[in-house]
């Protein structure tokens, strides 16, 4: 079973993509709406892989890049949005993902990628080089108006 990493591209709209990410969280986007989502995550620099068997999307993780002032003015990169359709679990495709990220990021000269993830996963970031750094907080913002796709003004 070959797996192919590679680039998000605007055909995979249509091989799986928003199936295989709906099953981290539903993203109740059509395909039309979510290539709107892909071209502003493009400009804004965001790092979209996928991992394709046989010609469809079964895996994705992103990488958002951060210029820090601190570290005189070092770049670090967070992971964001990691998943692996369920009838592929437990063939290494999240591991690959995550080896494929933490490259990229060495070689666009990050000092260090962090993430969130539950308690469950700690042993499966372990295994990928991770180490539990600090306990993640979260505010959820009070709803404003109803527009469906928030892009940058
Ligand atoms: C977590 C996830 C990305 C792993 O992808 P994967 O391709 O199945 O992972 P790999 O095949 O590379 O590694 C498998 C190992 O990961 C670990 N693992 C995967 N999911 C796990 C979970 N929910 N709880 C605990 N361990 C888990 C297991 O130890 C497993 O090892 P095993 O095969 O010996 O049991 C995938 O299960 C997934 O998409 N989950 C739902 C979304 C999610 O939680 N995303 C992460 C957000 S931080």
């Amino acid at each position: 079973m070959a797996i192919t990493i590679r680039e998000l591209e605007i055909g995979d709209f249509q091989k799986g993509f928003l199936e295989t990410l709906d099953h981290m969280s539903k993203t109740d986007l059509s395909a039309e709406e979510a290539i709107v989502v892909w071209r502003v995550r493009c400009m804004a620099g965001v790092r979209t892989l996928v991992a394709v068997i046989d010609g469809k999307v079964v895996g994705t993780a992103s990488l958002i890049l951060e210029q820090k002032y601190i570290h005189k003015g070092g770049m670090i990169g967070h992971i964001e949005d990691v998943a692996v359709h369920p009838d592929h679990n437990g063939k290494g495709v999240g591991s690959e993902l995550i080896r494929h990220l933490n490259q990229l990021a060495t070689d666009l000269r990050c000092y260090k990628v962090i993430l969130s993830c539950f308690q469950d996963l700690v042993p499966f970031y372990s295994r990928l080089g991770f180490r539990a750094h600090d306990i993640g907080m979260r505010f959820d913002c009070p709803k404003r108006g109803d527009s469906r796709i928030v892009t940058p003004d």
